[in-house]
């Protein structure tokens, strides 16, 4: 028989790469940049199945010219680049990567929240141009964490993970917005659930953790800004275009806000002539939230054994869309 035709478009770890290359005919694309969409656009053409990542622009358009093409397993838990509606119609599943890379970002967000309120960028930076002069009795003063009010805006897997290191840890007060109640957050954490007016304007430290659809693109922009307090300090590790980013320049810039700390940007990569870079109270990563050891590899198998499943026609591990299934049974 022989081995279905995949292409996987990075190096993975060798926890998911390894199964992949002895189970399909797998063509791994060697790069570390992605492959251009014309290259994705040919390769998926003639695939059975798509190992991607968030870089892969997986429209209509390409899953409608790969007519073999039954799976693509995302190495990521987001999936905005995927048209998983276009895909379910097509019968084609889609597989991501929740839940083993949790912890790891929800650590990240806490560092990203502790980093910019206490100045740790701002303090290194002057340290490499030579400016440590002394020890300032009146330098470097930050925002304290303990029993401040942590907003989480989307009370998912990763923003639960956080307001639990902050409630537990911090003795922060959680409130959240989410378009369904978390019961094990209210429950665990006596997290309360509030409109988004009132976290911006109760916060002392929001954090982002809600998906990119088109309801959320821009959430954080000016009014949004307008309304935190000016000591907040804003965590964004879901996605980039969740923010409008020359709004939150402004409004560190202006002082309308304390401190702000990114994984994601938009677009992706940040260009390095990026006015947020040259803003003191600003601490930008470039997307690692999820890159330990742990998770990295983690993912790898489930993105692996997704992509297998989709192949043989078995639920897979993790589906986005779980109801193309019941289109190809009735087909
Ligand atoms: C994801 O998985 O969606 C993250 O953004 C990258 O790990």
């Amino acid at each position: 028989m022989p081995k279905p035709k995949v292409f996987v478009t990075r190096i993975i770890p060798d926890a998911g790469l390894e199964k992949v290359k002895f189970h399909t005919d797998a063509e791994i694309w060697p790069d570390l940049m992605p492959p251009p969409y014309s290259v994705l656009l040919e390769k998926a053409g003639a695939a059975e199945g798509v190992l991607a990542t968030l870089n892969d622009r997986i429209d209509a358009s390409l899953l409608q010219a790969a007519p073999r093409l039954r799976v693509v397993s995302n190495f990521a838990v987001g999936f905005n680049n995927i048209d998983v509606p276009a895909a379910t119609e097509l019968g084609i599943a889609v597989g991501n990567t929740p839940e083993v890379l949790t912890d790891a970002t929800a650590d990240f967000a806490f560092c990203l929240m502790i980093g910019a309120a206490r100045r740790l960028i701002e303090g290194e930076r002057a340290i490499h141009a030579g400016k440590w002069r002394t020890w300032e009795p009146m330098g470097y003063i930050g925002v304290d964490l303990i029993e401040k009010t942590l907003g989480i805006v989307g009370m998912g897997r990763i923003g639960f993970a956080l307001a639990k290191r902050c409630h537990l840890g911090w003795g922060m007060r959680v409130i959240y917005t989410d378009l369904y109640p978390n019961t094990a957050a209210e429950k665990e954490l006596g997290a309360e659930r509030v409109d988004f007016d009132v976290l911006l304007a109760e916060s002392d430290f929001v954090s982002v953790h809600t998906n990119l659809t088109d309801e959320t693109r821009g959430l954080f922009n000016a009014d949004a800004f307008r309304k935190m307090k000016r000591s907040a300090v804003f965590v964004n590790t879901a996605r980039g275009p969740l923010v409008v980013e020359k709004d939150l320049f402004e409004a560190l810039h202006s002082g309308a806000i304390f401190a702000a700390g990114l994984d994601v940007t938009d677009p992706e990569p940040m260009s390095a002539d990026s006015p947020l870079l040259s803003l003191p109270n600003a601490v930008i990563a470039p997307h690692i939230a999820s890159a330990t050891t742990r998770s990295r590899n983690a993912m790898a198998e489930i993105a692996a054994d997704n992509l297998l499943a989709g192949l043989e026609g078995r639920p897979l591990r993790s589906f986005v869309n779980p109801d193309v299934e019941s289109r190809r049974r009735k087909a």
